[in-house]
Order: structure tokens, then sequence, then C-alpha cells
């Protein structure tokens, strides 16, 4: 890319739960995206997404005892090398509604929530500025219309504020935000040569996002007006929540989550569920890395009918393995988008698991959440009055838009007024987030 000193750069940040990513627009209604250094490949990425993760590990240097962290994909390569693990972060985001949680003890001391979310957000825009030449003052970013965990508005208002502190502490002097399926809409109204009245379904890690709204080049140039948006909902699940479906159902039995323990003439669940419930969630998982629980775990083994299962999930948290049962768990819903059948394998010493999954068994563990995404979007229809016959296009992007059973919700659910194939079109999976963003920068002119 150009160096852009000489002309104005509007800058869209799109900080994914699972992946984050940078569009620049330069006032010519074009974006360009920044690319990261992808030394590591995953499913379904390109080198434009950047993985939202932290490791963090304590090293000697001239005697002294130093913390050192990364982010993104040398993050993940220090994790992979180091022999004593440290701690391995992900889903960050889905922290931030949290009032309970301000952030975490690694190696004995507190990180609030919104430093190690500045760690992310500092090298994203170390990145971007070096390809850019120049400085980044100012950036439009995404919010989910609800934050995950979010139950009202006041929560939702306080994460957005530590997600502004967040950026603040990274270097960013002012801070714009705009609503992820939005900013979704504008990228695909963009590429657009005539207007349309689109929902939006912006599907990611945490979050699920929906917008009503027309998009388009008259509107463009007429300039849009507030009556161009006709609603937004969401909710807070999403790709994270399917993943925590397939290791209650695959994983946790394999550690002992239905084991009994023998206590005094009684035999009782061998370890709470409540850390099974954190074991399934990517946030909550390198958080039970704690003196409390380790005592826990270990009084449940020397107890349990069945100690190599609990002795397997120590192993687990004490090697921090969250990234590779990440992977695993990742592989495994790539082959379930693609094929009718795939089969989940995990192997990390302690425990060696190779099951088989049809898709239709999958569909059937995330039924719940596939029900509260259909209600939501039935319920902004209902809200914003608009009927769905009067819907030109359904826009789906994110990961998640890969699921088969989400992009039928929209294909031949919602009963008798589905949108029919050809009414539905997907997208920029992990792209089209930041480049709306960009170009609504570049409309506001906030550079
Ligand atoms: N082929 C696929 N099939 C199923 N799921 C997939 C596929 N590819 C990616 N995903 C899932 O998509 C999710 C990540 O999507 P995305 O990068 O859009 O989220 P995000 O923007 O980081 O999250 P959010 O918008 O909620 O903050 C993960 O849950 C990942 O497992
Ligand atoms: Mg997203």
């Amino acid at each position: 890319m150009e160096p852009a000193q000489d002309r104005q750069t509007f800058v869209g940040i799109d900080f994914g739960t699972t992946n984050s990513s940078i569009a620049i627009s330069t006032g010519d209604s074009q974006t360009q995206l920044i690319s990261f250094p992808n030394r590591i490949q995953f499913g379904g990425e390109t080198t434009f997404s950047y993985r939202s993760v932290l490791y963090m590990d304590q090293g000697k240097e001239s005697g002294k005892v130093r913390t050192h962290s990364w982010t993104g994909p040398a993050a993940i390569e220090h994790y992979l090398a180091a022999e004593e693990k440290g701690r391995f972060i992900q889903s960050l985001k889905s922290h931030l509604s949290s009032r309970t949680l301000t952030g975490t003890a690694i190696f004995g001391r507190h990180y609030n929530l919104e430093v190690l979310i500045s760690r992310i957000l500092a090298d994203l825009r170390q990145h971007a500025e070096r390809q850019l030449g120049s400085p980044i003052r100012r950036a439009m970013v995404g919010r989910p219309v609800r934050f995950v965990g979010a139950e009202n508005e006041q929560d939702d208002g306080f994460a957005l504020e530590r997600l502004r502190l967040a950026f603040e502490t990274a270097g960013y002097e002012t801070v714009d935000f705009e609503m992820e399926p939005i900013a979704a809409a504008y990228a695909y109204g963009s590429t657009l040569d005539h207007d349309e009245l689109i929902l939006i379904g912006d599907f990611g890690g945490g979050t699920s996002d929906f917008s009503l709204l027309t998009v388009g080049p008259e509107i463009r140039r007429r300039g849009r007006k507030p009556g161009d948006l006709l609603g937004s909902l969401g909710l807070g699940l999403a790709g994270d929540a399917f993943d925590a479906r397939i290791i209650r159902k695959l994983v946790s039995p394999a550690l002992g989550a239905d084991s009994l323990a023998r206590s005094l003439k009684k035999v009782l669940p061998a370890v709470p569920a409540w850390i099974y419930a954190n074991l399934e969630r990517w946030h909550y998982l390198s958080f039970l890395r704690t003196r409390n629980v380790t005592e826990i775990l270990k009084s449940a083994h020397a107890r349990a009918l069945e100690p190599e299962k609990i002795e397997a999930l120590i192993n687990l948290i004490e090697e921090d393995l969250g990234y590779q049962l990440h992977q695993a768990v990742q592989r495994v819903k790539v082959e379930l988008s693609q094929h009718q059948a795939a089969k989940f394998s995990f192997r990390d010493g302690s425990m060696d698991l190779e099951i088989a999954v049809t898709r239709a068994e999958f569909e059937s563990w995330i039924a719940d959440e596939l029900l509260a995404i259909e209600n939501c979007v039935a319920a902004l229809f209902k809200t914003s009055g608009v009927d769905m016959r009067e819907v030109d296009r359904v826009f789906l992007t994110g990961g998640t838009s890969f699921v088969p059973a989400v992009r039928s919700i929209f294909e031949r659910g919602l009963g008798e007024r589905g949108f029919g194939k050809d009414r539905v079109r997907t997208g920029e999976a992990f792209t089209s987030v930041a480049r709306g963003l960009a170009l609504r920068a570049e409309e506001l002119g906030t550079s």
C-alpha cells in the first residue's frame, strides 16, 4: 500500500471476539484491507484477519524475571514453542459487559481487562501504521448491537465505555463507534448499482447481530437519513456458544463431567458443574488456572471413581490447552459446514479422543441457539414493522454464517415467510465489517 500521508485516511477497525481486521478508505469510497503476517494457517481465515488472542509468559532476562506478551499469530507461535506454558487467552471481548470481572491475575499480578484488550489493539495499530506509513489517531470501531452477557442497555453502555478505554489505552486518540451489522450493510451496499432494502445477519464468535436498512448508490448520493435504518437487534451468542455445545457433548465427558466421587457415605459428582461450564467457554477457560480450582481438582482426584478423567482435566487446565482445543473444535465445525459427517480429534497426552459426528447431531446440539437466532430475527421484523416480503436481499456475513443450519434459517426457516435461496447472499465473512467501518468513517469525514 502507498504511504498515505498526503491524503486523508479513514480507518475502520473490527475488533472481533475471534478475529480482528482493519480497513482503510482514502476518500474515494474504495477500501483496502490491512494484511497481517500469516505465519500460521487457520481454516477459513485469510491474511486479512488477525486472531484476537493474547499470550503472556515469564522468562529470565539478565537475571531478572520478566513478563512478556504477544498477540495474534505471534501469540500462537510463542505459546506453541513454550515448554512451560504461560497464559493463552481467547475471546476477551466477551468479558466486556461483566461488572464482576475486572481482570485476571497473571503471574501474581492483576491485569485489568481493558489493559489486556489494549495489547491486541496496540499491535493491530502498529501493523496498520507500518503499512500506511503514517500514525493512526482516530478510528471507526465496530460494536455489537448487544454485547455477550449484556442484559440491558446499561450493560451495553458499560461494555462500550470499557472498549473505548481499551482503545485509548492502546494509543488511539479518538474512537467513534458504529454497529457491526450496519457496517457490514455499508460494505454490501457499496457493491450495488441500485438501492435495496436489506436484512443483514452478522454471525461472529461472540454475537449475532441484525439490521434492517436501505443501502445503495442513490442513498449515498442524497446522504443517509435516520429513516433509512429501520432497526437493529442482536443477541450475545454465536460460534463460541456452538463450540460450548461441542465441548459439552464430546470433551467434558472424557474429563469427568459425569464422573462420581466418594464423599463420606454418599457418592457425588466428582467435580462441581461450574468448572465444566467455564471449560466450555473460551473466555473463561484460561481463567480456570487458579489456586482455588487446583485445590478443588486435587481433592476430586483423590476421591474420584475415575481418577484418570480428573487427571486429564487437571492437565488441560494446567497446560493451558485452550488453543489446541479451539483448533480441534474449529476443525470439526469447518468440516461439518462442508460435509454431512466429520471426525472430532483431540489429543493432548492424557486424553485421546476420536469421535465421529454427523451434521444432524451437531444441529440437534445447537437447536436452542438456532431457535434464539430465529426468534431474534422475527422480533426485529415485528418491532420495525417491516414485512419480510419487502426485503430485497438478505446478506449474511461473519464466520458462523458458514454453518448451514444458520443459513437455512433464512433460506427456508421462519415458516412460510422464508426468504428463499435466491434472496440470500453471503460473503466477505471476515472483512465486511472492517470495510464498512472505513466507509462509514469516510462518509462522516472523521479521519
Ligand atoms: N467454516 C466455518 N464453519 C463454521 N464456523 C466457522 C467457520 N469458519 C469460522 N467459523 C466460526 O466463526 C467464528 C468467527 O467468526 P468471525 O471472525 O466473524 O467472528 P468475530 O468477528 O471475531 O466475532 P464477533 O463479531 O462476535 O465479535 C468462530 O466461532 C469460528 O469458529
Ligand atoms: Mg464480527
